[in-house]
């Protein structure tokens, strides 16, 4: 028997879900990402497989932890009667521990950030923003290494301590901010010189530009995002009661996501030629752009402090979902344990973060297939494991589930949903996943 915790309310598993899904991805990969491949060609191509395969996956992997209600190195073996099936938890678990070395790289960064802002507004540094030279934070070896060390100290001393809880209410709080701010920097953006080609940049659907590239990649972003394959939201819906409705979490999720990536792309783009950066500038878009743009506001570094806090808060929502999963598993949900295991992982995860941030100085020569190591690490996950996961559970759901307890699972059906979307998971959403995975072999 799991000594399994649950949320009393589902208003308490929405909003952790949300912070997992709402991250990094959409405000800081997915401009990266569209800058790359394309603008509109990219957006339109993220829309699609975020709405058509993101959110019937999500959908899944809820009903999935609902119905199975304990780790997800267990999950797969417990509903299915296969032990071996549980390789589908260990991938996701595998997934996460990478995810979190990189992601906290970009974490450390923040924190880097909202160090230098500070220093400016109590007079060490001199006035203004321009003092922060992203090139010389990135490949400064210590100064990254302590950032994301601090990313990942912070991570587990809140999963250690058990005050996620805490933090799911103040998000209630810290998220409509960050919409407001992130509305705040469209609106001055949009001011700016230049402004309208970099909204044309990132709104015209320019199907011409889509590329097989942009499309692997587009996927790779949804699947980012939405945290799906890692198996991460279906520990999240294991914690959560049977009463829970899994479709209305699944879709404000989505929508959220969209929204924030949106709103993210329509702060960055109509600046970036105005202050003369490139779309195609890479994982430093946001960081060179933005304190560009608050240096444009009257108390701009104050309001980019408030930023970065909101920032940082919404990166570690995420994080903190990345480590609950692996103190999930490696306790078997058994909270005695919760402290050496969230030490271990985290001291582990800081180990593979260091060669990801050095790939950006000293190791940017050392590359896999032309990646840096940052990149490689991104490109496992997001291409590769993510979407293996995600096939894998499709194939349980689909050919192996009971129907009739996956349909108890999709709760109340009102609009009559769980057969297109049971046949979607059962033939579609593989072939889709597959035929993208094979492409991208080529
Ligand atoms: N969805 C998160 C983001 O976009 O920042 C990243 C993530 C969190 C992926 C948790 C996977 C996960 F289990």
């Amino acid at each position: 028997m799991d000594n399994q915790s649950q949320w009393k309310s589902s208003t308490g598993f929405i909003l952790a879900s949300a912070g997992s899904a709402i991250g990094l991805g959409a405000m800081w990969k997915f401009p990266y990402m569209a800058g790359i491949y394309g603008g509109g060609a990219f957006l339109i191509m993220f829309l699609l497989f975020t709405i058509i395969v993101g959110l019937p996956l999500l959908i899944m992997e809820f009903a999935v932890g609902k119905m199975g209600q304990t780790y997800t190195t267990r999950i797969y073996g417990k509903l299915t009667n296969k032990k071996w099936l549980n390789v589908i938890g260990w991938n996701g678990n595998l997934a996460v521990f990478i995810l979190f070395g990189f992601y906290s790289v970009i974490g450390g960064w923040i924190i880097i950030y909202m160090v230098e802002v500070f220093q400016q507004l109590i007079g060490i540094k001199p006035p203004g923003l321009d003092h922060i030279k992203f090139e010389e934070v990135i490949t400064d070896p210590a100064l990254t290494i302590i950032g994301q060390g601090l990313f990942i100290f912070i991570t587990m001393g809140i999963v250690m301590l058990g005050v996620e809880k805490g933090l799911e209410k103040a998000s209630k709080i810290m998220m409509p901010l960050l919409f407001i701010f992130l509305i705040i920097i469209v609106a001055k953006s949009l001011t700016l010189e230049g402004a309208m080609s970099g909204l044309r940049y990132i709104l015209e659907p320019r199907v011409k530009d889509i590329s097989v590239k942009g499309t692997l990649f587009a996927l790779g972003q949804s699947f980012f995002t939405l945290s799906l394959g890692t198996t991460g939201m279906i520990t999240y819906a294991s914690y959560a009661s049977k009463e829970m409705t899994i479709k209305t979490s699944a879709l404000s999720i989505v929508v959220m996501n969209i929204i924030v990536s949106l709103l993210a792309g329509l702060a960055i783009f109509p600046a970036t030629e105005a202050f003369g950066f490139k779309p195609t500038d890479g994982p430093g878009l946001l960081f060179k752009v933005l304190p560009q743009v608050f240096n444009q506001m009257s108390l701009g570094s104050v309001f980019y402090f408030i930023f970065l806090i909101l920032f940082l808060f919404a990166a570690l929502t995420s994080s903190i979902s990345l480590l609950e999963l692996n103190v999930s598993n490696f306790t078997k949900n058994n909270n005695d344990h919760r402290k050496p295991v969230a030490i271990i992982a985290s001291i582990l995860v800081f180990l593979i973060s260091i060669p990801a941030t050095l790939s950006f100085g000293s190791l940017n020569g050392f590359r896999i297939f032309g990646l840096t190591l940052f990149d490689c690490m991104d490109f496992v996950v997001s291409n590769i494991l993510m979407p293996l996961g995600a096939l894998g559970t499709t194939l349980v759901v689909g050919q192996l589930l009971d129907k009739d307890a996956l349909k108890v699972s999709f709760g109340k059906d009102r609009f009559n949903l769980f057969r297109p979307w049971y046949y979607l998971v059962k033939y579609i959403l593989p072939l889709v996943i597959i035929i993208v995975f094979i492409m991208q072999l080529i």
